[in-house]
């Protein structure tokens, strides 16, 4: 039977060393800040900088919510922006997406200092990805998972990792921190031909594409020695919260798979934890 890749055990740990790290700042007269940027009432996004909120004070840290209205005008928007990539008081910042129409042009990414991109969406950020360093911010939810496969031994240097998915948040940055473990990436997407041959080739496979249980057992070997990582959060015809992998049908043909809700989530809410309290640091010095 697969093993389940549950969160929680690792972020205990992580919020553990958080709040260690976190009073150690305190005592320099840091206390690690992080302003986000909401505009509208989208309610996943509600719902998600919520649990960030939650998350980042339960090991100490501060995180403001700006709620911004639906209907702000872009040099309004630009200006709060910039007031908090100004403000000295503030480590950590980033703009929840999506945006509303109207502002979905602008790459905010780029707009956030590198220094407080605890998103990792700042080309500097991408530079040092690709470059192997560990001094930028890395994306949170690639981040969360080289976490959550190294907490749980499932060795990485070597092995067949295919990635489903080439956003820029996840299967990009993913497809390169996993190369950086010497993992051999097989990136795939929408074009992709035969992917379940490739799938049934792979050690590790990160599923990314946002579709409801796409992963079915036909894309994977009978060998049941490959690990899944669930990125997709979906709702079924049903209205009911899946991955993008079959959770129910597939463990008897894999070794571990992480679960939706509570695998690759909650994981990528630490790591902007993790980020912020770098980000803090660095102001440091
Ligand atoms: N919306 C969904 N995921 C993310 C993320 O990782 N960062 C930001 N800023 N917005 C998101």
């Amino acid at each position: 039977m697969a093993k389940i890749l549950f969160a929680k055990p690792t972020v205990e740990k992580i919020v553990v060393r958080l709040k260690s790290e976190c009073e150690a700042l305190k005592n320099k007269n840091i206390t690690p800040k992080l302003r986000v940027l909401l505009v509208g009432e989208h309610a996943p996004s509600v719902l998600y900088t919520r649990n960030k909120k939650k998350f980042i004070e339960s090991f100490g840290g501060i995180c403001e919510i700006l709620n911004l209205p639906a209907a702000i005008t872009e040099e309004e928007f630009l200006g709060k922006l910039n007031e908090a990539s100004n403000d000295q008081s503030i480590h950590g910042l980033f703009v929840q997406l999506p945006l509303p129409k109207h502002l979905s042009h602008i790459d905010v990414g780029q707009l956030v200092p590198p220094a407080k991109d605890v998103d990792g969406f700042h080309a500097e950020s991408l530079y040092h990805l690709l470059r192997g360093e560990d001094q930028g911010m890395v994306s949170c939810t690639p981040k969360g998972i080289i976490t959550l496969l190294k907490e749980n031994n499932i060795e990485m240097s070597g092995k067949n990792a295919v990635v489903i998915g080439r956003s820029m948040i996840v299967g990009k940055p993913m497809s390169m921190l996993l190369t950086n473990e010497n993992a051999t990436v097989t990136m795939c997407h929408s074009r992709t031909k035969d992917l379940k041959e490739i799938t049934k080739r792979a050690d590790i496979i990160i599923c990314a594409l946002g579709k409801a249980r796409f992963l079915t057992k036909e894309y994977l070997s009978p060998s049941q020695d490959v690990t899944i990582i669930d990125v997709g959060i979906n709702h079924d015809e049903n209205g009911v919260l899946c991955g993008d992998a079959d959770f129910e049908h597939i463990q008897e043909y894999c070794c571990a798979i992480s679960p939706v809700p509570g695998g690759v989530g909650p994981l990528t809410i630490a790591s902007l934890g993790e980020n912020l309290i770098k980000a803090a640091s660095g102001s440091l010095q």
